[in-house]
């Protein structure tokens, strides 16, 4: 959340910040900034989005050493004064800041009981302040000043008029990179501000601080010993980074129409069809450990954690393990009991999601063994597991998630393979599940090439105000996900239920004006699920049923979307693509901005 970019060099930084700041819009999207540092600090900041920011940048707005964010707001409303970069009084100080400071009140009342008058509502001021009023010699001494009196988190960019030829940044819980290029540095939150300048990246460890000038960056923690952390190549392809409308589409629609390659790359390698199994290296965990295990508990958050719902059902259904997901965001409230037979497994597109994060330490701190199952490599969750499986899905910029949700199906499907062939599942049905999971990608395309059609019912469903969701079982999940993804784009209420729960009570909500769209795949439970719809039809309410071709629905009256047949186990993933395709459509026909939906962001580091 947030995205903060750093340059120093021989460049005039501030369009260069503004471009770099434009790659990283997806994390924060309410307001802007950048200070650029010459002969003295120069700030340019606007509430909305950068290219408000970009508008109002002044031509004389020259330096080579500056700092930029963009802001998804926690205190304070998005205004120009909430903007960051924040400065001190004489304006010599200018800082950036991801994360939470937790005692921002109290500091907030000693400086003004110290004469400082504040001039926004957010947290972050007090850094600048805070840096200012520092004795210290150096810039460094007077950024660990500032932080010795902070209690939170953060990713912090500074620049003083005083130190013209440094950035010093500082990591504790938000993401900071240093990148290297020639004669020149740069600092990012995330590595899609840099790859168009640098491939050569050091990730800053929580706690460590680092002096950035144009020809190189020195590490160090808050005694201002020095540490060792160095630049490494990162092996990305820059190009999958580039942002913003692909030929006229937004992004999310690009990231959909990805999901066959991104299934095949995540199962590439892992499949072993001689031995009807998955192998999943990256688990770090013998045959003997996995036998080991008697219960498997899934913690994500969101979009995440519905698919960790499918995942629970994929792993009791063929490994016959109990297994349950939990939101990452409560568990660790609840003083969960941590057993050593139970498998955890936090589930992370960004790796950075501070509520999974936060689980994933409270179980490692307790003794349990994390596994995760990540997107961005070397991202925190990543490192804080004790092993895990990329998911491979590269990188995913849109705010709603698609081509990543499939691929954590995909790890989940492969570890319930693994998992239940160290176990009872035969080889029969490995070897069923093998093919299925092979076949996966071509369908995916085949869903896709009925966009048409989805589209058209879901400009009709963008209509409603109000919308249910409904699915039984594996369709639940895909229900929740369904619903989520409606609300997250179209703004439209989107409430998800099991169908067999309507007629307990949300059946009285159920009218002409009220639409339902229904998950029924050709399973055991179909004959019950086309009863409820007949319930839901005789109430009036409009249906739109994703489902099998060949399941009958009788005299129904519902727009129908047919989706491939696969294993059971595996159609979830299937019954979800359409899902997507609905949520998408129903934003644009709103006329929405479908890649940054109000009030989100792609990356939720704060609690
Ligand atoms: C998905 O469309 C959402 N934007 C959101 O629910 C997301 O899945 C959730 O915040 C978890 O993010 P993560 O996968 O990066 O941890």
């Amino acid at each position: 959340m947030c995205g903060i970019v750093g340059y120093v060099g021989g460049q005039n930084a501030a369009p260069l910040l503004v471009e770099a700041l434009g790659r990283l819009e997806h994390r924060g999207y309410d307001s802007a900034g950048v200070a650029v540092v010459g002969s003295r600090t120069r700030v340019t900041k606007r509430a909305g989005r950068v290219r408000d920011l970009a508008e109002v940048l002044p031509k004389r707005m020259s330096g080579q050493v500056g700092i930029g964010h963009t802001r998804w707001a926690t205190h304070g409303p998005a205004t120009d004064l909430n903007a960051h970069p924040h400065t001190d009084a004489s304006g010599a100080v200018a800082v950036v800041h991801n994360g939470i400071v937790d005692n921002a009140a109290a500091l907030r009342a000693r400086l003004t009981d110290q004469g400082v008058v504040l001039a926004s509502d957010t947290d972050s001021e007090v850094f600048a302040h805070l840096v200012a009023r520092s004795t210290a010699d150096s810039l460094e001494g007077k950024v660990v000043d500032a932080l010795d009196a902070v209690e939170g988190t953060y990713g912090l960019a500074v620049v003083h008029a005083d130190f013209p030829d440094r950035v010093v940044v500082a990591r504790n819980g938000s993401p900071l990179l240093v990148g290297v290029g020639d004669k020149e540095m740069f600092v990012a939150s995330d590595l899609a501000a840099l790859v168009r300048h640098t491939t050569t990246v050091a990730h800053l460890a929580d706690g460590e601080l680092a002096t950035v000038t144009a020809s190189g960056f020195t590490t160090f923690r808050r005694d201002l010993t020095r540490t060792q952390t160095e630049a490494r190549e990162v092996d990305v392809d820059p190009s999958a980074y580039e942002h913003g409308l692909v030929d006229g589409r937004p992004r999310m629609y690009t990231e959909m129409l990805e999901q066959p390659a991104s299934v095949e790359r995540a199962l590439r390698g892992r499949l072993d069809e001689r031995f009807a199994t998955a192998h999943l290296g990256g688990l770090e965990m013998d045959a003997r450990e996995l036998r080991a295990v008697r219960r498997v508990k899934i913690l994500g958050c969101g979009s995440a954690y519905y698919v960790g719902q499918m995942g629970a059902s994929l792993i009791e259904e063929l490994a016959r393990v109990p297994a349950d997901a939990e939101p990452a965001s409560e568990f660790r409230y609840r003083s969960p009991v941590i057993e050593p037979d139970t498998l955890y497994v936090a589930v992370s597109q960004s790796g950075e999601t501070i509520d999974t994060l936060l689980a994933v330490e409270e179980i490692r701190r307790k003794g349990g063994r994390v596994i995760g199952l990540v997107n961005v490599v070397g991202s925190a969750i990543a490192r804080a597991c004790d092993g895990g499986i990329y998911l491979h899905a590269g990188p995913e910029i849109a705010v709603a998630s698609t081509k990543a949700l499939t691929t954590m199906f995909v790890g989940f499907a492969l570890l319930a393979l693994q998992l239940g062939r160290v176990r009872d599942l035969s080889v029969a049905d490995g070897r069923r599940l093998v093919a299925g999971l092979q076949n996966l990608p071509a369908q995916i395309e085949q869903v896709l090439s009925t966009e048409d059609r989805i589209a058209q019912v879901a400009t009709a469903l963008a209509e409603a105000e109000s919308l249910f969701f409904v699915g039984r079982v594996r369709g639940f999940p895909v229900a929740r996900e369904g619903a989520q993804k409606f609300k997250e784009i179209s703004y439209r209420h989107a409430e998800a239920y099991q169908m067999s729960e309507l007629k307990h009570g949300p059946l009285a909500l159920i009218s002409p004006e009220v639409p339902t769209v229904a998950v029924v795949p050709d399973d055991e439970l179909t004959d019950r699920n086309v009863a409820a719809l007949h319930e839901i039809a005789a109430r009036g309410g409009p249906l739109v049923v994703v489902t099998h071709a060949g399941v009958d629905l009788g005299e129904l009256q519902a727009e129908r979307i047919d989706v491939p047949r696969n294993e059971r186990e595996l159609d979830p993933l299937l019954l979800t693509v359409p899902m997507q395709l609905l949520a998408f459509h129903a934003a644009l026909a709103l006329g929405h901005d479908v890649d940054k939906p109000r009030n989100l962001a792609k990356s939720v580091t704060v609690e």
